[in-house]
C-alpha cells in the first residue's frame, strides 16, 4: 500500500517547530496592536471571480497557480492565493467604508498557489498582511513600509533591501503601456512563450517575468518614473522624503512592477540578502491599489497594503532559543498513587503551572528518563509519605538540588516568567 503523505509543497509544523512560528506571529500581533490594526479573518475559499477580477486574468497566479474547483458542479471556487482580494471583498460586503472613513486591518493565515515547490516557495504558505482603506497617502505608505522594516528588525532580520517604485495613476499606465509596447514589439520573437502571449494584453507582466530571456530585454525597457503624471510624481517624492524622515533605508527600483494587476502608484518589496534563502528573495510585497475597491463594486476608495511571507522569514531568522514548554514533570513512586498524582497535576495547572506526568505506571527510572527528556526544569516526586503529608519533593534536574514543599507552594516555586 502506498504511504500517505502530505500534498507536495504543503508542509506540517510539528510541536518542536511551533515555537519559532509563534514568535513570528506574536511579534506581528504585538506590533500591529501598537498601530491600531484590527484582525480580519476571511474564508480560505472564495468565488473564483474575485481573484480573476482583482489580481488580473493575464497574471501567473490566475493563469497557472490557482487551486480552482467546481462546488458540486454549480459554482467555481478557489483556495485563496493571497489575502488582499478577500479582505477587500469583506470590506465592501460589510459596508465598512460607511462606518469608518479609514480602516486598518491585518490578517495572518495560509495562502495557496500551485507553484513549483522549492526552498522558500511552497503551495501552502503563510502570510501576515496589513491593509489600510480610505487614506490616499503618501504618509501612510511610508508608515507601512517602515512598519515592515521594524517588524523584520524585531525578529533580528537586518540584512534586507527595501525597493520602492511608483506605477502612477490615471493616464500613467496607458502612456507607459504604449511606450513599453513600442519598445517590446521589435523583441517579441525573443520573448518567452508566456510573455509573447501576454505582450499585447498586459505588457507590464514582461517586466516581472522570471524567464532569463525576458529579464535581459526588460533591462533596457523605458523607465516608468519618466512617465508619471504630475500628481503621482509629487506623491512619490513625498513618500521618499517621509521615508527619509523616518530613517527607513530604501532604493528606488523603476523595474519593480510586481506580479499582480491591481497596483497603482506606490509599490514596494522587501528582499532578504542572506540566510538559507539566498540573495534577493522577496520577504514582503505590497503597494497601493486605489482602483480595486471600485472595480469590485464598492465605493471608490484608496487602499494600500502588504503581505509578508512567514515561511521565508523562518529561513532567514536567527535561531530562537527553545523555551521550555513545561515547568514540572511529576514522578510517581507507586502505581497506586497515580490518581493522587493526577489530582496534584490538576491543582498545579489551576495555579498556572505547566505540568505533565507519566501515567503509564512505569518504573521510577523510566519516569525520570521522561522527565529528563521533557523540557521541564523540575521533577516533582510523589511518594507514600509525601502523599500522606500533602507535599512533593521538588528536584531541580540541572543541579540535582531537592527540597520538600507543601502542594500549595509548588506552583510559585516552579513557574518562571
Ligand atoms: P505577493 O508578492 O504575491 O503579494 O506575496 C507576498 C509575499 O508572500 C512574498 O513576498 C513572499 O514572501 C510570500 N510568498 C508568495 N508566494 C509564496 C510561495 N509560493 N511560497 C512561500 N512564500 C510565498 C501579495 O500576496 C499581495 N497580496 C500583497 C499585498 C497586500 N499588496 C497589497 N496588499
Amino acid at each position: 500500500m502506498s504511504k500517505l503523505r502530505s500534498v507536495k509543497g504543503m508542509n506540517d509544523v510539528l510541536p518542536e517547530d511551533a515555537a519559532r512560528w509563534h514568535r513570528l506571529e506574536s511579534t506581528f500581533r504585538e506590533l500591529v496592536g501598537r498601530y491600531g490594526f484590527g484582525e480580519v479573518r476571511t474564508p480560505l475559499v472564495e468565488p473564483t471571480d474575485l481573484f480573476v477580477r482583482s489580481i488580473g486574468e493575464a497574471t501567473d497566479i490566475v493563469e497557472k497557480e490557482m487551486y480552482t474547483f467546481e462546488d458540486k458542479g454549480e459554482k467555481s471556487l478557489t483556495l485563496r492565493p493571497e489575502g488582499t482580494a478577500s479582505a477587500a471583498r469583506a470590506w465592501i460586503q460589510h459596508s465598512v467604508g460607511g462606518k469608518h472613513p479609514v480602516s486598518k486591518w491585518f490578517y495572518l493565515g495560509p495562502m495557496y498557489r500551485r507553484e513549483r515547490p522549492a526552498k522558500g516557495r511552497y503551495r501552502q504558505f503563510w502570510q501576515a498582511g496589513c491593509e489600510i482603506y480610505g487614506d490616499p497617502g503618501p504618509y501612510v505608505d511610508a508608515e507601512l513600509i517602515d512598519f515592515v522594516v521594524r517588524y523584520l528588525r524585531a525578529l533580528g532580520i537586518q540584512d534586507i533591501e527595501v525597493l520602492v517604485n511608483s506605477l502612477g495613476a490615471g493616464g500613467t499606465r496607458d502612456r507607459y503601456r504604449d511606450a513599453l509596447l513600442e519598445y517590446l514589439r521589435p523583441h517579441a520573437s525573443e520573448l518567452s512563450e508566456d510573455s509573447q502571449r501576454r505582450l499585447e494584453r498586459n505588457p507590464l507582466r514582461v517586466l516581472d517575468s522570471k524567464a532569463p530571456q525576458d529579464q535581459a530585454i526588460a533591462e533596457n525597457a523605458p523607465d516608468i518614473l519618466d512617465h508619471l503624471d504630475e500628481e503621482s510624481r509629487e506623491h512619490f517624492e513625498t513618500l521618499k522624503s517621509a521615508l527619509d524622515d523616518l530613517g527607513t533605508p530604501y532604493r528606488v527600483e523603476p523595474r519593480l512592477v510586481r506580479g499582480l494587476d491591481y497596483y497603482t502608484r506606490t509599490l514596494f518589496e522587501v528582499r532578504g540578502r542572506g540566510g538559507d534563502l539566498g540573495a534577493n528573495a522577496a520577504l514582503c510585497g505590497g503597494g497601493r491599489y486605489d482602483n480595486m475597491i471600485a472595480e469590485l463594486g464598492g465605493p471608490a476608495t484608496p487602499a494600500i497594503g502588504f503581505a509578508i511571507g512567514l515561511d521565508r522569514l523562518l529561513l532567514v531568522m536567527a535561531e530562537t532559543e527553545p523555551k521550555p514548554t513545561l515547568d514540572g514533570f511529576l514522578v510517581v513512586q507507586a502505581k497506586e498513587l497515580r490518581g493522587k498524582a493526577l489530582a496534584i497535576a490538576q491543582t498545579l495547572r489551576d495555579a498556572g503551572a505547566r505540568v505533565d506526568a507519566d501515567l503509564r505506571g512505569g518504573s521510577m527510572k523510566s519516569q525520570f528518563r521522561r522527565a529528563d527528556k521533557s523540557s521541564a526544569p523540575f521533577a516533582l516526586i510523589l511518594g507514600e509519605r509525601e502523599a500522606a503529608e500533602g507535599t512533593v519533593q521538588v528536584k531541580e534536574l540541572a543541579t540535582g538540588e531537592q527540597r520538600e514543599l507543601p502542594i500549595d507552594q509548588v506552583a510559585a516555586a516552579i513557574i518562571r516568567d
